[in-house]
């Protein structure tokens, strides 16, 4: 059974091609990173444009790589929901345009629930079960949250984030300091540099449900933290640098960074994995989760997988691997494929849903 698998939540425009939920035939991903980096962060409407100018290529691209034609497709799979309505529109009416056309079967797929199933899919792929029940940690631009895995793969949410997500505080940090969008990868570079026990930030703590998440307060002190400082010139180096070269070399990067702010990128991302990690196995306890799955862009984080490594947790834990961690669309396609086992089709009404939910 061959999926066609398509998502434009954000700022990737993806497609896939994935035969039985398990093998990724091909996953073509076209990154705007070259028109939102200088502005800092995703500009909604110019992500609309891109996916329009991007989808016919991307599409056709992964049917190519795939050696497959729209009439050895069992069924198309979008996104709808959560992300930018304007993006998400595109490749939601592109896959209902193919299945309208072709008389395949259309279905819709929850980004969230995409994420997770990076991790199922290339576990499948091992030959591996993961062991319900379990808890899974989404930790992405937009979203942090904590869900419980129940057999047959239904959600609880369990907690999330009350302001910022994780990745969202990365891009901010990162935003405010000159070293462009998106945050986490240079952060995550940098942090391996720097001291993570020179700067103490204060553990968000959470009123109510203790398994929400809190990332506004880190936000505000790495701010305090660079006024009490003059940064003027550093940042100012690293925004020329950026200007001349827009994918900088750790070296180039290395350059342009005092041992100060090493230190700092390195606490604040310690303090993150912190917030993170503590809560994730809170939770897991608290279900009595047979796994841990991590995923979504944060998830690439090589500090947090060391962290959850050293944890020596009693369950396995997951991540999928960086490709399929930040956004594609072989997760969407494996995330519909027990959908289209079940019947589970969706009708060409529907909607693209900013705010969907996953439970
Ligand atoms: O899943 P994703 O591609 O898109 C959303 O659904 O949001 O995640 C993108 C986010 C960005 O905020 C980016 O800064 C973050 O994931 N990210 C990372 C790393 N790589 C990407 N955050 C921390 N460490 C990384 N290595
Ligand atoms: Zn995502």
């Amino acid at each position: 059974m061959r999926i066609l698998g398509i998502e434009t939540s954000c700022d990737e425009t993806a497609a896939a091609v994935v035969d039985d939920g398990v093998h990724v035939r091909s996953s073509v991903v076209a990154s705007q990173l070259a028109t939102h980096g200088k502005y800092g962060g995703v500009v909604p409407e110019l992500a609309s444009r891109e996916h329009v100018r991007a989808i016919v290529p991307v599409v056709r691209a992964a049917l190519e790589e795939a050696q497959s034609d729209y009439a050895d497709l069992t069924a198309v799979a979008a996104t709808s929901g959560p992300g930018l309505v304007g993006s998400l529109l595109v490749g939601l009416t592109f896959a209902k345009a193919i299945s309208f056309a072709r008389r395949r079967p259309f279905i819709g797929v929850n980004h969230i629930e995409g994420h997770i199933y990076a991790v199922v899919l290339e576990a499948k792929q091992r030959g591996e079960i993961i062991e319900l029940p379990a808890l899974a940690l989404v930790v992405s631009g937009g979203h942090t949250h904590l869900f419980e895995v129940t057999p047959g793969f239904r959600y609880r949410l369990l907690g999330k984030t009350r302001d910022d997500a994780a990745g969202e505080a990365y891009d901010k940090v990162a935003k405010l300091l000159g070293f462009g969008y998106p945050g986490g990868p240079v952060i995550d570079r940098l942090a391996a540099h720097g001291n993570p026990d020179a700067v103490r930030f204060t553990l968000a703590r959470m009123k109510g449900n203790p398994l929400d998440f809190s990332f506004s307060g880190l936000k505000t002190a790495v701010l305090r933290w660079t006024r009490e400082r003059d940064l003027t010139s550093e940042i100012e180096a690293r925004r020329q640098l950026l200007r001349r070269n827009p994918r900088p070399s750790l070296e180039d990067w290395l350059a342009v960074t005092p041992q100060t702010t090493l230190d700092l990128l390195a606490s604040f991302q310690r303090t993150v994995i912190e917030e993170l990690l503590r809560r994730a196995a809170a939770a897991a306890e608290q279900v009595h989760a047979r796994a841990l799955i991590v995923s979504g862009g944060v998830a690439c984080n090589s500090g947090l997988r060391a962290a959850a490594r050293q944890l020596a947790l009693p369950y396995p834990v997951y991540f999928p691997s960086p490709q399929l961690s930040t956004d594609n669309a072989a997760m969407i396609a494996a995330a519909a494929f027990p959908k289209l086992e079940r019947g589970e089709f969706d009708a060409l009404t529907l909607p693209a849903t900013a705010r969907l939910r996953l439970a």
